[in-house]
């Protein structure tokens, strides 16, 4: 049984260069079972609000159990954490902005780093994830040159430390670069795009 979990923050749709390459890698990978997180419509909290924020240090620091209050404050990130904990593969995808990931992204990864569920604190004090059995895809769509340096992508480094610290280290990356760049190229440089996809898609639900 292969379950994968599509965190998907593709704002211009199904049919922008995002949406494409991450539909090769589905149809190539035919996981059994799908759940999808459309962050474009299902907004992770943002812990800005002084309730969420303490509720959340509050049961990853304190070792204080949440009241009831404190525990509806935090749904949303259970059930996130419960997603990304049952799945065999996360797969994520989202266009560079600004350098990085979109805030919804950064978002859901802090709704999903909870101390006690996906990283504890090891016998040597150092943090250790929990997430050893799960791997991740990440699809990353930028309009330039974003692998010439790493000043121009922050969010592929970020997203996989982010992996690393729950305990995810089988990573496969496809980026597709150049977009907006190289416009008369840019539907060769989708295809090729698609193609990795397709190849990473074989191979990445394989046990
Ligand atoms: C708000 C915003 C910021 C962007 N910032 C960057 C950037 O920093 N680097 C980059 O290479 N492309 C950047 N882009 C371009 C997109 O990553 C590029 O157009 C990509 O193809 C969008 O994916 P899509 O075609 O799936 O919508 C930005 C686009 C938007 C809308």
């Amino acid at each position: 049984m292969s379950r994968a979990l599509v965190v998907r923050c593709i704002p211009r749709g199904d049919t922008s260069a995002t949406g494409r390459i991450l539909r090769a890698f589905l149809d190539s990978a035919r996981p059994q079972f799908v759940e999808t997180v459309d962050l474009c419509v299902d907004h992770p909290d943002f812990l800005t609000d002084p309730d969420k924020a303490n509720a959340y240090a509050k049961r990853s620091w304190s070792g204080i159990p949440l009241t009831p209050e404190e525990g509806k404050a935090l749904a949303k990130s259970d059930r996130y954490v419960a997603q990304i904990m049952r799945t065999d593969c996360v797969i994520i995808a989202y266009p560079v902005y600004n350098f990085s990931m979109p805030a919804v992204v950064k978002a859901w990864f802090d709704s999903v780093i909870i101390k006690g569920l996906t990283f504890d604190e090891g016998s040597d004090g150092r943090a250790k994830g929990l997430l050893v059995r799960q791997k991740a895809v990440l699809i990353t769509v930028a309009g330039g040159h974003v692998s010439r340096s790493d000043h121009v992508d922050h969010s592929t480094a970020l997203s996989t430390s982010l992996l690393n610290y729950i305990g995810i280290k089988q990573i496969h990356t496809i980026i597709a670069e150049d977009l907006d760049a190289q416009m008369e190229r840019r539907e060769a440089l989708i295809q090729q795009a698609i193609n990795n996809a397709r190849i990473v898609g074989n191979i990445a639900l394989a046990r």
